[in-house]
């Protein structure tokens, strides 16, 4: 007789949802998908030890991202969340053909939301060198320019914010946001720690209206 066990059986099915960053950062894509989805089970994955993924090389990332996507699926996921600007921007694509039958969800700075709501207004897009460099984002730059648009790619920052060290990331801000000031109305945070330091941002930049779909 075979005693085959509930629980062996039940690892063919998938029933959690994953979700990824370079560390503590898509914990703010994660707050807002608790909020519409409450009933489902999570796994976040804090990558921390690959951050950050900003100033890697699309290979290397493609890497990183496959080794968490078996991981997840290894602990039953049914859906990844890519919450993380840079990874979705360099290996949405490639996982999605890769992993024909798991629906990847992927994210990108909300700079479409200026085009829809603030079009006017001379706009500050924060983001990893990765993001801002990606093919992906300058089609979306593309598609939605509103021709007042400064990128700034925030190299380290995700590193600070990863480290909390309230000191540094204010120096940091203050180094290189200052010339903003005033200059700048939207300001999209196009990376997911970005919305853990807004306040220090607005610090910096005075009354700004942020796009980054987790507030
Ligand atoms: N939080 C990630 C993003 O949205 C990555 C930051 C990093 O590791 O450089 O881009």
């Amino acid at each position: 007789m075979v005693d085959i066990k509930l629980e062996s059986v039940n690892t063919l099915n998938k029933n959690k949802i994953g979700i990824f960053d370079s560390g503590i950062g898509g914990v703010t894509v994660l707050k807002e998908i608790v909020k519409l989805l409450p009933n489902e089970e999570y796994i976040y994955y804090s990558d921390s030890k690959n951050n950050p993924y900003g100033d890697k090389k699309d290979d290397e990332i493609k890497l990183i991202c496959e080794k968490i996507t078996n991981h997840l699926l290894e602990k039953n996921c049914k859906i990844i969340v890519i919450a993380c600007n840079t990874a979705s921007a360099k290996c949405a694509n490639y996982l999605r053909e890769k992993y024909r039958d798991i629906m990847f969800v992927a994210i990108e700075p909300a700079y479409k939301m200026v085009y829809d709501y603030a079009y006017e207004n001379p706009t500050l897009v924060m983001a990893t060198k990765g993001t801002i460099e990606s093919e992906r984002f300058n089609l979306l730059l593309k598609k939605y320019d509103n021709h007042k648009t400064y990128l700034l790619p925030c190299v380290g920052l995700a590193n600070l914010i990863e480290e909390g060290d309230n000191e540094k990331i204010v120096s940091y801000l203050q180094e290189n946001l200052r010339k903003y000031k005033g200059n700048v109305k939207n300001v999209v945070l196009g990376c997911t720690h970005y919305p853990l330091v807004q306040s220090q941002i607005r610090d910096v930049l005075g009354e700004v209206t942020f796009f980054n779909r987790c507030v």
